[in-house]
Order: structure tokens, then C-alpha cells, then sequence
């Protein structure tokens, strides 16, 4: 009677062991690509990452207070949502995650933007080694049905701002670009003066690679794109981009108001915000001597 109430116990510790959720991504295929130049900055975790690893600097890749809302912590933000396959440089003991953007993702006074950005830790704002030489940022990109953009507003969703603020050198934007009549359903790359200079739709299911090469020395800006697992393919020539005023990349949402001339601090954004886009293969190689994993 005893072994059986313990036994019963013991199914009932073992169910309850059992119904908490998985670790996140455990049976994802992992990618196939190979990274073969050096990688200055490395953004991409480790499985057994967990969203609070985010919150300090001991433990995360990234710069742990910025670019967020106040009263938010990176471990509100950062979620790992299931997926079948991680994305091409992902491997077996690395996963994506997903960045969100809610209500309270108001940074600083900057009361009409929703945003969350990752910085590389290491990537200092004067004098990185992000902003010298030539170098290929790496990411991959997975809409989440569950959290969707609402691409009547423009997003940033990758980008790399000059020391002084006054400038991006380029932007990975998607949604409806304020004052240009482009397409609103596409993943878009502008140049320094915010003219488009390559896009591609929005795949709700595929996983979007995407590599841009940024040339310090000769001021050029190159992009690379493919789906899933396959090899990136240029798709544009190397492109005369003024990427001086060093910097710092920014990886995440950043989500404009409508109904505005002043986008940063003012305009409309819905209420009840759930947003987000998972992020995948993430980090920065050395493309001295040409070299880009593809
Ligand atoms: C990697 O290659 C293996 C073997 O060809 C394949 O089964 C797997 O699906 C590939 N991974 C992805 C993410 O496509
Ligand atoms: C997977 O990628 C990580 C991140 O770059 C790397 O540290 C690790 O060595 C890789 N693991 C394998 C098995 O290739
Ligand atoms: C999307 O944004 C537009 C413009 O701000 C707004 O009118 C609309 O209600 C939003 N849709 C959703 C589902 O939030």
C-alpha cells in the first residue's frame, strides 16, 4: 500500500517534471553553413541560454542596459519560440531567439518609438573594431504569426548608427517607409541617405538569410541573401555608401510612429503592443581579402 501511494508519487513528480514546457529548440535541424573568416563579434547563443543570461553583462553577448524601455529587463524581452530548423550558421549547440517590442518599450523620453536593440558587447561607439576594415554583418530573420509586425508603420530592424547620432550609414527596415512609396511587405536595405537600394518579400514561414558587407576603407555596402539552408548569394554589386562616422550596430526592433513630422517623440502607436521577429545566425566576420561565408 505503501510502495503504491510512493509509486504514485512518484508518477505524480515525474508528470508534473514532464509538463513543463522543453527546452526551447531541441529538436531544430541545425544549419549547414560554415563560418570560414574570423568573427569579431559573435551574437549568436548557446542552447542552454536562458532569457535572464540577458540581463548582465557576466552572461550576455550583448550590452545588458541598452537600447530597451526602463522598466523593462532584456529577460522581458527576449524569447525563445519553438522552431523546426535554426537558420544556416546556427549549429547543434546554438539557438535563435526573438526580440519584442510591448507598450513600455519607450527608451529614454523617446516617447514615439517602440524599440528594443541589441549592441554587441565590445562594440564601443568610438573606435570599434566593427567600424574599421571590412567587415560582413551576419542575420537571419523568422516572422512569428503569434507576434507579427503591423507593416502600416516602418521598422528597424538591423542597423548601424554613426558616434554622433546624426546618421545610420545603413538600414534593414521593413513596413511602410515614412515619406516613400515603396512596397510595405518587403525586408528593404537603404544607403546612408535612406534610399532604397535592395529589397525582397516577406516570407512568413521560410528562414531570410541575409549578410551585408560594409567596406570602411573604400565606403561600399554589399548585400548577400538566401532561405533556409541555402548558400547567400550576392544580390547587389558592392555600392558607393558613406559609412564614416563610426558607430555602433543595433539589432532589434525599432518601430515608428504613424501620423507625425516628429517620429521620436510623438505620433501613434496601437495600444496592448505584442510584436516581435526572431533572430537567428547573428555576428560579424572579419571580410579582409574578400573573404564572406556564404
Ligand atoms: C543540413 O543538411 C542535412 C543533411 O543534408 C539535412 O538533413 C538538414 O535538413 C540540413 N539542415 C537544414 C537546416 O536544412
Ligand atoms: C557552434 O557555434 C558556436 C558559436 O559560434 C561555436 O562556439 C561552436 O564551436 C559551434 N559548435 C560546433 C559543434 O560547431
Ligand atoms: C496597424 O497600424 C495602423 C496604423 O497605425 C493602425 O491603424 C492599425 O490599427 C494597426 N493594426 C493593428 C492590428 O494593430
Amino acid at each position: 500500500m505503501l510502495g503504491h501511494t510512493l509509486l504514485g508519487l512518484m508518477v505524480a513528480t515525474a508528470s508534473l517534471v514532464d509538463a513543463r514546457p522543453p527546452p526551447h529548440n531541441v529538436h531544430a535541424v541545425a544549419g549547414n553553413g560554415t563560418v570560414k573568416c574570423p568573427v569579431v563579434f559573435d551574437g549568436r547563443i548557446a542552447k542552454t541560454t536562458v532569457a535572464t543570461d540577458f540581463d548582465s553583462y557576466a552572461t550576455s553577448k550583448f550590452n545588458a542596459e541598452y537600447v530597451k524601455g526602463k522598466e523593462l529587463k532584456w529577460s522581458d524581452i527576449i524569447k525563445f519560440p519553438d522552431v523546426a530548423a535554426t537558420p544556416r550558421f546556427d549549429n547543434a549547440s546554438t539557438k535563435p531567439f526573438e526580440v519584442t517590442i510591448s507598450d513600455k518599450s519607450i527608451f529614454q523620453t523617446q516617447n514615439g518609438f517602440r524599440r528594443a536593440g541589441l549592441q554587441f558587447q565590445g562594440d564601443t561607439n568610438t573606435d570599434s573594431p566593427g567600424s574599421k576594415g571590412v567587415k560582413t554583418l551576419h542575420f537571419s530573420l523568422k516572422w512569428d504569426a503569434q507576434r507579427a509586425l503591423n507593416l502600416s508603420h516602418e521598422y528597424l530592424l538591423v542597423w548601424h548608427e554613426a558616434a554622433d547620432y546624426s546618421a545610420n550609414q545603413f538600414n534593414f527596415e521593413a513596413g511602410t517607409i515614412i515619406g516613400q512609396s515603396l512596397a510595405k511587405d518587403t525586408y528593404k536595405v537603404l544607403n546612408r541617405k535612406n534610399q532604397q537600394i535592395w529589397s525582397t518579400a516577406i516570407d512568413k514561414t521560410a528562414w531570410q538569410n541575409f549578410a551585408i558587407t560594409l567596406d570602411f576603407n573604400k565606403n561600399t555596402l554589399q548585400v548577400y541573401y538566401s532561405k533556409d539552408d541555402e548558400p547567400l548569394k550576392s544580390v547587389t554589386s558592392a555600392v558607393s555608401n558613406d559609412n564614416s562616422g563610426n558607430g555602433q550596430y543595433q539589432i532589434g526592433i525599432l518601430k515608428k510612429p504613424t501620423g507625425t513630422s516628429d517620429v521620436v517623440n510623438s505620433g501613434f502607436q496601437s495600444r496592448n503592443l505584442n510584436e516581435g521577429l526572431t533572430y537567428g545566425s547573428l555576428f560579424l566576420e572579419d571580410s579582409a581579402s574578400s573573404c564572406v561565408s556564404l
